[in-house]
């Protein structure tokens, strides 16, 4: 992982209906204060809180995602009870 002033910034692509992906490995510390990790080369967050492999996306966000302009991905609308982890 980047730590020196010297490296790169790490970066961070945000979609607008879908996951943030990010340049790996990252290390995740959940609210419940967990750590997950990846090494992979890049690694797409989960942003609607419903991908049944939180923090990582699994696709879900898919199918409320009918098209442009259905509103912002990581929004509460469509959220699931219990869907957070
Ligand atoms: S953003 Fe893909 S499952 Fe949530």
């Amino acid at each position: 992982m980047p730590n020196s002033p010297s490296d790169p910034p790490r970066r961070i692509t945000v979609q607008r209906q879908g996951p943030m992906l990010v340049e790996g490995p990252v290390e995740i510390e959940l609210e419940d204060g967990t750590t997950v990790s990846s090494d992979r080369f890049r690694v797409a967050l989960c942003t609607c809180r419903r991908s049944r492999r939180y923090p990582w996306c699994d696709t879900s966000h898919r199918a409320r995602s009918s098209g442009p302009g259905d509103g912002p991905a990581g929004g509460t609308e469509g959220r699931r009870p219990g869907a957070e982890s």
